[in-house]
Parts: C-alpha cells; structure tokens; sequence
C-alpha cells in the first residue's frame, strides 16, 4: 500500500493513566480543556474500546466500540438523556430547539421539523445553493493570485447559503448585524465554562455571562421580527419564490418561540459544522494534489450544468468520498455526549444512573483495529467494496439512532455543490507557513486561517 497525506494532529496527553488519574493528571485535564479538548487524550485511547473512569465525582464512560455506542444511543436511548455540560453551553441560546430540547417537548418537536427536511423538501433548496455558490466562485475568480484565509471564506460562504435559504434573504432581516452577533457568540461561548466542568450549579455567575446573554438576546429579537413579518407576508407560492426554511416551519404550525428556538438551533447547527468541514476538505485537497486533481477530472466530465444540482452527488461519486473521508478525519462533531437516566449493563460493563457517557468521533474515526491507516487521507476507502466493509456505528460524523442529525441530507447535499462550483472554475493552493492543526470549539477549528493562493482554471 503506498503512502498517503498524514495531516498532522495534536500531541497526545500524557497521562498515568486511566481510570487512576493523579492530582497531576487533574492538572493536565483542565489545562487540555481550556488550550484544546483533543488533547485530553493520549495514545492508549485511540486503540481502547470501552474506558470506565471517575472524573470529580461523576462516573463516566468512554465508548469507542460500535455495539456499545448502538445500545446508548439507538436501541436503548430512552435510557440516555442529553448531557447537563452540553446542555450549559448549548441550551441558552438554543433553549428548547431540536437539538436542546428533551423527552416528549423533543419528540414533538421532531414529529413538527421532520416535514421540513423530507429528500422533496431538501432537494428544493439545490438550486438556490448553486446560486449563492456560483456568485462566490465568480468574486474568488475575481481574486486570482491573491492569498486569502479559506477558513474565513467558507464561514462566510455557508452563512450565504444559510441566510438564503433560511429566510430567503429576508429584507427585514439587518444581515451585518445578525452575522456579527453570530460570530460574537461562536467565539463567546466555544468552550464550557470550567464550572460547567466542575458541574457547579447554573446559578453562580459565570465570566462574560453577561455579554453572551445580551448577544442572544439581540439574535433572538431579529429572528422574532424577521418571523413576525413573514406571517403577516403574501405565502411563497403568491410571492413567486421557493418556500424557505422559515415559511417552512410556520407551515409545520409552531409558535413563534419554537420557530425562533428552531431557525437559530438550524444556524448554531449547520453553519459552522459545514463551514468546518469544507474548509478542511479544501486543505486536504491543497495538500494532496492527485487526489485534487481525480476530483477536478470527475467534476469537468460531469454534464452538471444538464442534471438538477440535487443530483449532482450521483455525478460525483469521488469528489463525495473525499467529502466523506474528510468528515472521518476531521468530524465537525468530535464528542457526542449523553447521560444515563437508570442503572444499565453497558457492554457487559455496569453503568450507575448519572454516568457521562462519551463518544469521541475524533478517536472512533481513527480508531487502530477498525481503520487501516487510520490518520491517513485516503477517499477510496468511502468507494465500493471498501465503503461497504466499514463496521456499522464506526463511522457517525452526523451521529446515531433518533437524535441522528436531521441536516445530514442538506449538509452532504451544499457540500457537494460548493465543491463542483468551485473546483469547476478555480484551485486553492496551500500557502500557508505550517500545517493547520486542528482545535477543539464545539467544532473542530482550524489553528491558522488556512491561508490559500487562488488560481483561476
Ligand atoms: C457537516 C455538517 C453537519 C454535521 C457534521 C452535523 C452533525 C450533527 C450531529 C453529530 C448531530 C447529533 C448530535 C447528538 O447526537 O448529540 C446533529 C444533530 C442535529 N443537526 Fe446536524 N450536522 C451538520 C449539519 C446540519 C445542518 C445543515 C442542519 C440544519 C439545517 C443541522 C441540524 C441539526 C439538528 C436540528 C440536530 C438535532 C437533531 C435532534 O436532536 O433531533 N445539522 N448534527
């Protein structure tokens, strides 16, 4: 087997090891969580199944074993409710959205958005995508020779997306504004709080609180209004426009605080996910320039401007590897976290009511004994018979059983096509002085601003 593109990764922690964490080890926990989450982990965790520890008190459980993680969060989910530290940092500005909500506010509340993200519905969106995405490759064309940070441009390129196909471009929607206040609260509230990690109650004041309440506050009030307006509006249809996301959901009978609850949770949840995930797969591609170019040769032989860009992935069958292997290296979504509500039997092992229960897709998604070189970049094992040979439930960059991400088919589908309007006109070649090395905020960051030198084709 010849050697493929390693990109490099984070230092491994050094621990005594685990289960018997030192007073030390508490030292080096809390400073890898503050500087970058992934590098609480050492080595051992990237080949261990199944790691049991106590951690302040709390029980936890760290599950890298595709069984294990099935029963947690598919066959026995009613079991495993949405962790207390994911919900600090997330349900403040989500409140009871999708992805915040719990028990049965939950299930209606999917039972209410699932219309909205039928393949129909989905589909119906490519065109507008196309749009917004042709309109950048045009200005990036525009910008030949010069170096720009790709990590800022694709930000900006799925916030376009999302502004149009959320609330059409809606002119009562203030768009510097909004996108300044979501920026303020990406880099607010990226982190937990250290007294979210040590599970210190809600109560006691936490530092820049304040600010990231106001910003909220701020967000939620323009999407009020943007809905307001909507309601009283003329229907799509009468308006001559696609349905967008937010007549979509007043279509699907929620009141006013879950469509706020739903659009901002559809923004928090699939902006920076996909942003992230592009802006990787690009540097990947930068660095391995075969690979680059297979993609570039799929993409000129494809009659794309004759097919619906909702088809165009079935075009596209390499250019979605690399999509999908560039999501194995660097899932948007490293740490899938629950909380058991009864005493289990976990993979043999017993798990007490109120256990952490732990999935890192970061070490699942290069896990030794289910990965063949694992830290390489190499798309054709998500092709054939090698795709049809991963384990089940080894490989969830959108996560599992009935909280699975219901954006997935939008996500996979912008993808695709901000792939094949980009590399159809232009190639971003890597320009920067050291690799990016990626940072855990929620999503996984970038530690550079992935400067890149556009070169028109
Ligand atoms: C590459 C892009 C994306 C990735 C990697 C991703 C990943 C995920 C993951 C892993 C979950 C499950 C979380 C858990 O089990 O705790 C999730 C849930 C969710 N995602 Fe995505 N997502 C992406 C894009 C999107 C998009 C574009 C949208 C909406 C437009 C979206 C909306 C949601 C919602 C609403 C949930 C909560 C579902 C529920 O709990 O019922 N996501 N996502």
């Amino acid at each position: 087997m010849t050697l493929a593109f390693a990109p490099p990764k984070p230092p491994y922690a050094n621990y005594s090891g685990v289960g018997k964490l030192k007073l030390s080890d508490y030292w080096t926990y809390f400073q890898a969580m503050q500087r970058n989450p992934l590098e609480v982990w050492g080595e051992h965790h990237f080949s261990i199944r199944l790691a049991p520890f106590r951690f302040l008190g709390r029980s936890n459980l760290l599950l890298n074993d595709p069984a294990a993680i099935h029963q947690c969060f598919v066959s026995d989910a009613g079991n495993f409710i949405m962790n207390p530290l994911r919900q600090a940092v997330l349900r403040p500005f989500l409140r009871d959205g999708l992805l915040t909500a719990e028990g049965d506010v939950w299930k209606t509340a999917r039972k209410a958005v699932s219309p909205v993200f039928t393949p129909r519905k989905v589909n119906g969106f490519a065109p507008l995508i196309r749009d917004v995405c042709e309109s950048a490759a045009t200005r990036l064309v525009d910008k030949a020779g010069e170096t720009i940070s790709v990590s800022d441009l694709m930000v900006e390129l799925t916030l376009d997306v999302l502004m149009e196909t959320l609330f059409s471009g809606d002119e009562a929607l203030d768009k510097a504004r909004f996108t300044r206040g979501i920026c303020d609260l990406l880099e607010i509230s990226g982190l937990p709080h250290p007294f979210d990690l040590m599970h210190l109650p809600g109560w006691l004041p936490r530092i820049g609180q304040g600010k990231s309440r106001q910003v909220i506050r701020d967000l939620r009030d323009q999407v009020g209004a943007v809905a307001a307006a909507r309601r009283a509006a003329p229907s799509p249809e009468a308006a001559g426009r696609t349905p967008d996301f937010l007549d979509l959901l007043l279509g699907a009978g929620l009141d006013d605080t879950a469509v706020i609850d739903n659009l901002l949770t559809f923004l928090a949840a699939g902006h920076e996910t996909t942003a992230r995930s592009l802006a990787w797969t690009l540097y990947l591609l930068s660095r391995d320039t075969k690979t680059r170019d297979r993609v570039e040769a799929e993409i000129d032989a494809a009659p794309l401007a004759d097919t619906d860009p909702a088809a165009w992935s079935g075009l596209l069958p390499f250019t979605e590897a690399v999509l999908k292997e560039s999501l194995r290296l660097y899932p948007p979504a490293p740490m899938l976290t629950r909380t058991s509500k009864a005493w289990s039997l976990v993979a043999g092992l017993p798990v007490p009511a109120g256990t952490d229960i732990l999935v890192s897709t970061w070490l699942l998604h290069r896990q030794r004994d289910i990965w063949q070189q694992p830290d390489e970049f190499r798309p054709d094992r998500f092709l054939g018979e090698a795709a049809a040979a991963i384990p089940r439930d080894a490989y969830l960059p959108f996560g599992l059983g009935p909280r699975v991400c219901i954006g997935a088919r939008f996500a996979m589908m912008e993808m695709v096509i901000v792939m094949a309007c980009l590399s159809k006109r232009l190639r971003l070649d890597f320009a920067g002085e050291r690799d990016p090395v990626p940072v855990m905020r929620i999503t996984l960051q970038p530690d550079t601003g992935m400067p890149m030198t556009v070169q028109p084709r």
